[in-house]
C-alpha cells in the first residue's frame, strides 16, 4: 500500500458503515440510466466504487461492473448490498489500474472521487491507465464538482451548518490549501448518542486541467453536460459529467 491509498482507506473505512445513510436522498436513478446508455453490452468498470450506490442499479440494467476501490469496508458494505446483480468489486488503487488483457466499453468515476487521488501525478496516471483499459472508442465518464470562487475556494478555512434540528446537528469544517488544491473536511454530528466525526481529503481539479490531463491520456473530450440528464452546462454550473472517449490505436 502506498501512504496515499493508506490514508484513503483509513478515512473511508471510517465512512463505510454511515455512506449509505448520509447519501440516501441522492438518488442513482439517472447516472445509472446515463452511464447505461453508454455501456451498450458492456462490460464497465467503476472507479472508486464504494459501497455500489451507482454500480448496483447499473448492474440492474444489465451491464456486467466491475469496481474497484480503496477501502475494504466499503466494498464489505457493497457486497452487503449486492444481491444477484452482475457485480464484482475488489480493493486497489485506481492509480495503479491494471485490467491485464481485459478491456471495458466504459470506465467512470462519480460524485468528486477522482479527487481522492491527492496529486496530479496520480491523477495523470489514473487518466492514463484508465485510457488503456478502454477499448477502442470506449467511453471514460467522471462527474465532479466545479471549483468555484468565491467562496471555499477564496477562504482558507470555513464552519458551516448542514442540518439541524431538535435532536441533532451536523456541522461541515473545511481547510483549503489553494497551492496544493487540497481540502480538508470533517463532517461533525452531534445527537444524544454524542459526537461523530467523518473525515475527507481531495485535491480538485480545474476543468481546463482534467482537460489538459485526458488528452495527454489520449482521451478526448466529447460531451460535457451540468448533470446526469444531460442539462447543457452554464457559467452558473456547480458539477460537471464530462465524457471522453478513446480515439486512435495504442
Ligand atoms: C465519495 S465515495 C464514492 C463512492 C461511490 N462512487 C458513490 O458515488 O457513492 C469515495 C470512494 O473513493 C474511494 N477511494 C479513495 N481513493 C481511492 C483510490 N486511490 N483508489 C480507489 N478508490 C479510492 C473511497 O474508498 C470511497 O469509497
Amino acid at each position: 500500500m502506498n501512504e496515499y491509498l493508506d490514508q484513503q482507506a483509513r478515512l473511508w473505512n471510517q465512512w463505510a458503515p454511515h455512506y449509505d445513510a448520509e447519501h440516501h436522498d441522492r438518488d442513482p436513478a439517472p447516472a445509472a440510466d446515463f452511464l447505461a446508455s453508454l455501456a451498450g453490452a458492456g462490460p464497465a468498470l467503476e472507479l472508486a466504487v464504494g459501497t455500489g450506490r451507482i454500480a448496483l442499479p447499473l448492474a440492474r440494467h444489465g451491464v456486467t461492473v466491475t469496481g474497484i476501490d480503496a477501502s475494504p469496508d466499503m466494498i464489505k458494505e457493497l457486497e452487503a448490498n449486492r444481491g444477484d446483480a452482475p457485480i464484482e468489486a475488489y480493493t486497489g488503487d485506481m492509480a495503479e489500474l491494471d485490467t491485464g488483457d481485459q478491456q471495458f466499453a466504459l470506465i467512470y468515476v462519480a460524485f468528486s472521487s477522482f479527487f481522492f487521488l491527492m496529486t496530479q501525478q496520480r491523477q495523470a496516471q489514473c487518466l492514463a491507465r484508465a485510457a488503456k483499459a478502454l477499448a477502442p472508442g470506449g467511453h471514460f465518464v467522471i462527474e465532479a464538482t466545479i471549483p468555484r470562487a468565491p467562496g471555499l475556494l477564496a477562504g482558507r478555512q470555513q464552519l458551516a451548518i448542514r442540518d439541524l434540528t431538535d435532536t441533532h446537528l451536523s456541522l461541515s469544517a473545511t481547510t483549503h490549501d489553494p497551492v496544493t488544491q487540497v481540502f480538508t473536511f470533517q463532517e461533525l454530528r452531534f445527537d444524544a448518542q454524542g459526537m461523530r466525526l467523518l473525515p475527507v481529503v481531495m485535491r480538485y481539479v480545474h476543468l481546463s486541467e482534467l482537460d489538459l490531463l485526458a488528452t495527454a491520456a489520449g482521451l478526448t473530450l466529447t460531451d460535457r453536460y451540468a448533470d446526469w440528464h444531460r442539462q447543457p452546462i452554464t457559467a452558473s454550473a456547480t458539477q460537471h459529467i464530462s465524457v471522453y472517449t478513446r480515439t486512435g490505436a495504442r
